[in-house]
């Protein structure tokens, strides 16, 4: 069922509670794939009820960033979350969760000044800001994100217990195309040819596991063969960060340890793309 009214979500949601229900919630900005629909799949295991939401929430794009071209999708993203058993699909309109006058922001700091943070400033603070906003209308008892984007998935859960908020934040394990290649919706605008460079990213994230794997741990070496494989291909506009972290904290680290994460963001063409890779 749709539901684009904040008010009527909450008194659904409000229904439910009453009824005992558990509720799993899936909050996504559309265009939905493989990887969604695994978070889909967790959250409709784990709950009674399961709330999708499709919300492309400006507050964190930066201004020359992607948001005007960022694909949309309603009917095919409605047939997904039939086909996949979703309760209610939440789909609130820019001026409901923004309107004129809002000036209340969340903000978790440190964790998000490394990684896409020192990229991407206010991205974290658009993304906690949504997601505390979402979750105050959906309340869910359950909350599913894609380790893919394994930054926000910290943040979340960061916030999440900072502020003593009642939702489990559960991360799920990153969809790969057959070739490797993650999941994403912005995969969406590589041409053919930025397509095959793409492949690299994830190839050098697993040939950096095998090196590990194998007894290499010093952090420079690891780096070093990544961005060797990744810039094979003259696709590639920029390598923005290649970094060993801390799986918690994501401090960068020289020393490579089980459990470890290397995260990448990579610009091929106009298309940043981001992956990474737990040791
Ligand atoms: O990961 C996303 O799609 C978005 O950042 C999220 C969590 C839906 C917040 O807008």
């Amino acid at each position: 069922m749709l539901v684009r009214d904040i008010s009527e979500m909450k008194s659904i949601v409000k229904d439910l509670k009453r009824k005992g229900k558990t509720i799993g919630f899936v909050p996504t900005m559309g265009y939905l794939h493989e990887g969604h629909v695994s978070l889909i799949r967790s959250s409709r295991k784990d709950n009674d009820i399961t709330v999708v939401s499709i919300f492309v929430n400006p507050l964190q794009f930066g201004e020359n960033e992607d948001l005007d071209r960022y694909p949309r999708d309603l009917k095919r993203d409605q047939g997904i979350c039939e086909k996949e058993g979703v309760d209610y699909l939440f789909y609130p309109s820019y001026k409901d969760m923004y309107p004129e006058g809002f000036s209340t922001y969340v903000t978790v700091e440190g964790i998000t000044d490394k990684l896409c943070g020192a990229f991407r400033p206010g991205h974290f603070r658009g993304v906690t800001t949504v997601v505390m906003k979402l979750f105050n209308i959906v309340k869910p008892d359950r909350a599913y994100f894609g380790l893919k984007d394994y930054q926000q998935f910290k943040v979340i859960q960061k916030m999440v217990r900072d502020l003593n908020m009642d939702v489990q934040v559960i991360g799920c394990p990153i969809v790969r195309e057959k070739d490797g290649l993650a999941m994403s919706s912005r995969n969406k605008y590589l041409s053919d040819k930025e397509r095959e460079a793409a492949v690299n990213i994830s190839r050098s994230l697993f040939e950096a596991k095998r090196l590990f794997e194998s007894g290499v741990t010093d952090a420079e070496r690891l780096k070093e063969r990544i961005i060797e494989i990744i810039m094979s291909s003259p696709e590639v506009r920029e390598i923005q960060y290649v970094e060993l972290v801390d799986p918690e904290n994501l401090e960068s680290k020289e020393k490579a340890e089980k459990g470890d994460i290397i995260a990448i963001a990579v610009f091929i063409g106009n298309t940043r793309l981001i992956d990474n890779i737990q040791l």
